[in-house]
């Protein structure tokens, strides 16, 4: 199992004393048998998930009536849906198909970066999101002023900046620790528990400070969503009719199932010891929130929003090759 090791010159000042060159992913190697029908399933899925990113990205451009604040960070949204999955799904589907998928050092910082950072953007856009919601509902006179076009491209690009700096401190913090023991990654991605499980010297000085770090990198977007949350529901509770209630809750409902979906899973995972204990649960539970939410979430918002499938509709009916689909 274990590959030969050779000691190479440290080029990089922060990587010291690492004997480890690549990594192995075990990924679902215990599932003999299954992989191949692991590889269908969730090349599939990969192929929706891009499909129907692209396909909301298309509707948004193509669509005037969907030139809002709202469809402006939801193409974002996709965007980074698409390369959210990809910093992880193309990688995983390999290593399905070998038995042992090596992946290298730096390869592996590679990858840790995206995700996180990919991940990071998507909890600062789903802030932003669910901030203009509370615009939208809380503050439906002022929302034009204030929602500007200068003001969704500075969110956007806060959000997209304060994603890629997210990972760095993580990266610099786990990939100092010295590897030297096993090389077997117990999952399908470089992510970061597997990783420092690794470790060979003392981590844990290096685990609370990355805790703590992690904790309030997410904390902050979560608490940002959760108080425009709070806000919506108490304004769309103190709506006297049924009706307005209902019209009011259908402009946030996709919204506030993608935001459950993406904490949800992603507490289960970092937040749960039972998930964190157990290597399979912790892969399965993963598995959700790297492959499979980025599926469900232009699903959610083409089958629930009414400007969305009005919009599909009218592109259906305009694309010369599609003219034999419209009624
Ligand atoms: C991202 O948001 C900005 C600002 O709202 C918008 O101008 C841009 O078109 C959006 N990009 C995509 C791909 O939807």
């Amino acid at each position: 199992m274990y590959l030969i090791i050779v000691r190479v010159p440290n080029l990089i000042v922060m990587l010291p004393n690492n004997t480890i060159t690549q990594f192995i992913l075990l990924s679902f190697g215990d599932l003999h048998g299954l992989q191949t029908f692991l590889f269908v399933i969730f090349l599939a899925i990969y192929m929706i998930t891009l499909t129907g990113n692209v396909l909301i990205l298309t509707l948004i451009a193509f669509t005037q009536s969907l030139h809002t604040p709202m469809y402006f960070f939801l193409g974002n949204f996709s965007f980074l849906e698409i390369w959210y999955t990809t910093s992880i799904t193309p990688k995983m589907l390999k290593t399905f198909l070998t038995v042992q998928e090596a992946i290298s050092f730096s390869g592996c910082i590679v990858q840790f970066y995206f995700f996180v950072a990919m991940a990071g953007v998507e909890c600062y856009l789903l802030a932003v999101m669910s901030y203009d919601r509370y615009l939208a509902i809380c503050k439906p006179l002022r929302y034009t002023a204030i929602m500007n076009l200068k003001v969704c491209l500075r969110m956007v690009a806060c959000s997209w900046i304060s994603g890629f700096l997210t990972p760095v401190f993580i990266i610099v913090l786990t990939f100092r620790l010295s590897f030297c023991a096993s090389n077997e990654i117990d999952h399908f991605f470089c992510d970061l528990g597997p990783v420092l499980k690794l470790s060979c010297t003392d981590a844990h000085a290096a685990k609370t400070t990355i805790f703590v770090i992690a904790s309030v990198v997410t904390m902050v977007p979560f608490l940002m969503t959760l108080a425009s949350y709070v806000n919506i529901l108490s304004t769309i509770l103190r709506i006297p009719s049924t009706r307005g209630k209902q019209k009011a809750f259908s402009t946030c409902s996709s919204h506030l199932i993608v935001v459950t979906l993406f904490y949800g899973t992603l507490g289960i995972v970092y937040a749960a010891p039972t998930a964190s204990q157990s290597p399979v649960l912790n892969k399965l539970f993963s598995l959700l929130y790297t492959v499979v939410t980025p599926t469900i979430n232009p699903i959610i918002y083409s089958l629930r929003n009414k400007e969305v499938k009005e919009a599909l509709r009218n592109l259906i009916r305009k694309w010369p090759s599609g003219l034999s689909l419209s009624p």
